[in-house]
């Protein structure tokens, strides 16, 4: 929220990039419950532009489409006008065209053509493999230094994804990394602790350059740490 406000007082707007996977989405459904009300009433949505960090290569109403999944749960239940969600369009026959194609858009958004954009708030979420978006372990992707947008052929999904690249994310003002369950104590335990290797573990290279990483773990994904922060 501190974020936000900060990013609407000095722009009167805020750029968010959010993430799929069921951690998110916990987020996203609390925050549209009516346990959080309060919250939402509190939010200046009409100044939040909703990005994505990422997306399967499916239509946007398909049952894997992040975009589906993040409309249906949040941006369907709160104030926010179409022409503020920026999808990225998986649904072209080519991934790689639909990463062009969200690439030009980041940069008529954010008016830049050479500076990384910079998203005011990064939400992400962690696999057990250690990716996050769709940059997942010993992908070329994660070596991506001048693209904003990738389409890597994820092996291990057996399937394209489309985005954003590590530079991307880490020249955001804010990023935020989701963790929740058993499933993911092996997984924090080795990103924090554990030695340092990105390629292995691309959690690791979210490292924002000039920005805060701030990172939510629940009990259960933090039994394994030694160090309890
Ligand atoms: C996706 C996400 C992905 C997700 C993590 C965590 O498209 O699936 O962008 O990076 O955030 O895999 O997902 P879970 O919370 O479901 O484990």
């Amino acid at each position: 929220m501190r974020v936000a406000r900060k990013a609407v007082r000095s722009r009167d707007q805020c750029a968010v990039a959010l993430s799929g996977g069921t951690t998110p989405r916990r987020l996203y459904s609390l925050l549209a419950s009516d346990w959080e009300a309060s919250f939402r009433r509190r939010v200046k949505w009409d100044a939040l532009h909703f990005f994505w960090c990422d997306e399967r290569h499916v239509p946007p109403d398909h049952r894997d489409s992040n975009y589906r999944m993040i409309q249906d749960t949040l941006l369907s239940k709160v104030p926010v006008s179409p022409d503020r969600i920026h999808r990225i369009h998986a649904e072209e026959q080519d991934a790689q065209q639909a990463a062009e194609q969200y690439e030009r858009d980041l940069r008529a958004f954010f008016a830049s053509h050479d500076r990384p954009p910079r998203f005011d708030i990064v939400l992400l979420g962690v696999g057990p493999d250690g990716h996050t978006a769709s940059l997942f372990p010993e992908n070329e992707s994660l070596r991506e230094t001048g693209r904003w947008v990738v389409a890597p052929w994820v092996a291990q999904m057996n399937a394209y994804r489309v985005s954003l690249t590590l530079p991307i994310l880490n020249a955001a003002a804010a990023v935020v990394i989701l963790a929740a369950g058993e499933e993911k104590s092996d997984v924090v335990q080795a990103a924090l602790e554990g030695d340092r290797d990105p390629g292995r573990i691309p959690v690791q290279g979210v490292q924002p350059v000039e920005g805060t990483l701030l990172w939510i773990i629940d009990r259960a994904a933090a039994r394994k740490l030694t160090k309890k922060k």
